[in-house]
């Protein structure tokens, strides 16, 4: 079984030897740009160890590897000009960098890109591998559009929240680890077992990714901080501190994120007092570590090598304490 550390630089090999046309250069430069700026290659990787739980090659998996990686950019690429996003990866976003339209184009052209890579995949599930993409891929747009409505309420739920999670960022984890054992041609409960472990994993990463989003270091994570306060997102520690809010809090908070005259830094600083002095850092890492249970409970009924089920473990592991 592969190390992720060599599945991420195969990973990236075959990224950098995708054969791109040079021309129209306003439509690919951007995508070059993009595809070249890192990540940590998460849903391809996961994808691979998926497969080589049941596989010692990985040849076969790389093409639809590669396309879950290139649908992952597509949608960041979208996302960040939905939300406003000014820096990615530690450099300027495309919306930023070549304006809104090419973003919209060169991300379209990603998602056509991606496509075309599942499809190629040489396996004999290739019906149901992209079945389970197309069906994964118009799941996230159902996040975001939930996401998206949610800047405009006061009122969401904790599970309304988890289920926007879930579709907008657990759902392409899942369908990783899925497409990993289909390819694989893995026995049926397993192929149900993964996705069920990767979900979980998914939605402690997107809680994670909201905590970041207010605690991380911006020169480490890549991403500038206090966007999700500034666009108004319900994110765990938004969701949670209006829950546990006494009433004074909650008129405070509503107040400062309806505020659109105060500075964006004070703004900040403000809404992450509120949520230091309800404890939703505590609260978050709780949260992440019960999912994480969770997870742990789906892998245990894999019927794979144990050695490499706990390979797969400690991956997901390392995303626990990660900080980009
Ligand atoms: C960012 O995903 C978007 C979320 C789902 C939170 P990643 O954190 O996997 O981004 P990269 O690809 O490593 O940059
Ligand atoms: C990620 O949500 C979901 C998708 C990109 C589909 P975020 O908006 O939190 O992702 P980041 O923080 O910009 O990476
Ligand atoms: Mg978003
Ligand atoms: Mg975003
Ligand atoms: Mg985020």
């Amino acid at each position: 079984m592969f190390t992720p550390t060599q599945l991420l630089e195969k990973v990236n090999a075959a990224l950098a030897a995708l054969p791109l046309p040079a021309a129209p250069e306003g439509l690919y430069a951007p995508i070059v740009y993009d595809l070249s700026s890192g990540g940590k290659r998460l849903r391809p990787v996961l994808l691979l160890m998926a497969y080589n739980l049941y596989r010692h090659d990985v040849e076969p998996a790389m093409s639809a590897a590669l396309g879950l990686e290139i649908y992952h950019n597509h949608t960041l690429l979208h996302d960040d000009l939905m939300d406003n996003a000014d820096v990615r990866r530690g450099r300027p976003t495309v919306h930023r960098r070549w304006g809104a339209n090419t973003a919209i184009l060169s991300g379209d052209a990603m998602l056509i890109l991606a496509f075309a890579q599942v499809a190629a995949c040489p396996c004999p599930q290739h019906g149901r591998v992209l079945e389970l993409f197309a069906s994964t891929a118009r799941e996230v747009c159902e996040g975001q559009q939930l996401d998206m409505d949610f800047e405009h309420r006061t009122d969401v739920t904790e599970a309304e929240y988890v289920e926007m999670i879930r579709l907008k960022t657990s759902v392409l984890l899942a369908c990783a680890a899925r497409m990993g054992a289909l390819i694989a041609t893995a026995p049926e409960a397993d192929a149900d077992a993964l996705y069920a472990f990767a979900e979980r994993v998914g939605l402690a990463f997107q809680l994670q990714d909201d905590y970041l989003d207010v605690y991380g270091d911006p020169a480490v994570f890549g991403k500038a901080t206090g966007g999700d306060i500034l666009c108004g997102k319900n994110t765990f520690l938004l969701v949670g501190a209006r829950a546990r809010a006494d009433r004074g809090q909650r008129s405070r908070l509503d107040a400062l994120l309806a505020d659109s005259t105060l500075p964006a830094a004070e703004k900040i600083a403000a809404v992450t007092a509120i949520y230091d002095e309800l404890g939703m850092a505590d609260a978050c890492r709780e949260a992440i570590d019960a999912y994480y249970a969770e997870a742990r409970r789906h892998l245990e009924r894999i019927d794979a090598p144990a050695g490499h089920t706990e390979a797969l473990w400690a991956y997901a592991a390392s995303l626990l304490d990660r900080t980009v």
